[in-house]
């Protein structure tokens, strides 16, 4: 597996925060006094064209085959590593790149929905990030939160979490023995706290040191 320098992923079941955190991130790099380096926050399904379809296809329109939205996961993602300005030109030219979801949700969400053949060879040559946060927390309690919002997405049901949850945890091991930096946040803890421990890792990555 290829390792990205000066790329971060945020990975975890729906509801575990990593969207909050990535924006408390943005604001810590914003306030900071030592000129740090370019930060580029984002996150997938990214913002362009098949981002668009696979986010209405989230809220089931239009109902797509769980076939179809892995390859769009994987198109999106191809786009959004590779396009001009994309992730790997960004991490090569010297900025820190932090990606709200990676290739290990379509492993997991994908896995469960299609099995693990077809996720594994639609990602099978995008590089891997140097750092992995996994958002750890009870399905039960992340549901309580997803409530709160408007709509529910396909995936954001108690019983699909359960699974979700299992599978990020068996496949975590693959990427720590493939040399990434693997390191679990305790998600049901305050924000604030989580916070914190999201620096202490990032703020270890070469580029930051
Ligand atoms: P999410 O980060 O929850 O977006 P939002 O907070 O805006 O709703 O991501 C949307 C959903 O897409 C989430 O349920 C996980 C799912 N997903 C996959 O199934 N496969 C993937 O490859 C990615 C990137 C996301």
């Amino acid at each position: 597996m290829e390792i990205l320098g000066n790329f971060a992923v945020f990975e975890g079941g729906d509801g575990s925060g990593t969207s909050t955190q990535l924006a408390l991130l943005k604001d810590k790099f914003a306030a900071r006094r030592r000129k740090p380096p370019p930060f580029f926050p984002t996150a997938e399904p990214a913002e362009g064209p098949i981002g668009r379809i696979i986010r209405s296809a989230l809220k089931n329109n239009p109902v797509l085959q769980p076939d179809t939205l892995a390859r769009l996961f994987a198109a999106d993602r191809g786009e959004h590593l590779y396009a001009s300005d994309g992730i790997v030109e960004r991490c090569k030219r010297g900025e820190l790149v932090i990606c709200d979801r990676y290739v290990l949700s379509s492993l997991v969400y994908q896995g469960i929905e299609c099995g693990e053949d077809l996720p594994r060879s639609l990602n099978s040559a995008f590089p891997a990030p140097e750092l992995l946060l996994f958002f750890d927390i009870d399905p039960q309690i992340a549901q309580e939160r997803l409530h709160s919002r408007p709509s529910l997405e396909i995936y954001e049901h108690l019983e699909f979490q359960k699974k979700v949850r299992k599978h990020y945890h068996a496949l975590l091991g693959e990427y720590r023995d493939a040399g990434v930096r693997v390191e679990i946040i305790d998600a049901a803890q305050s924000v604030e706290k989580a916070a914190a421990e999201v620096w202490s890792y990032v703020s270890q990555m070469p580029i930051l040191r």
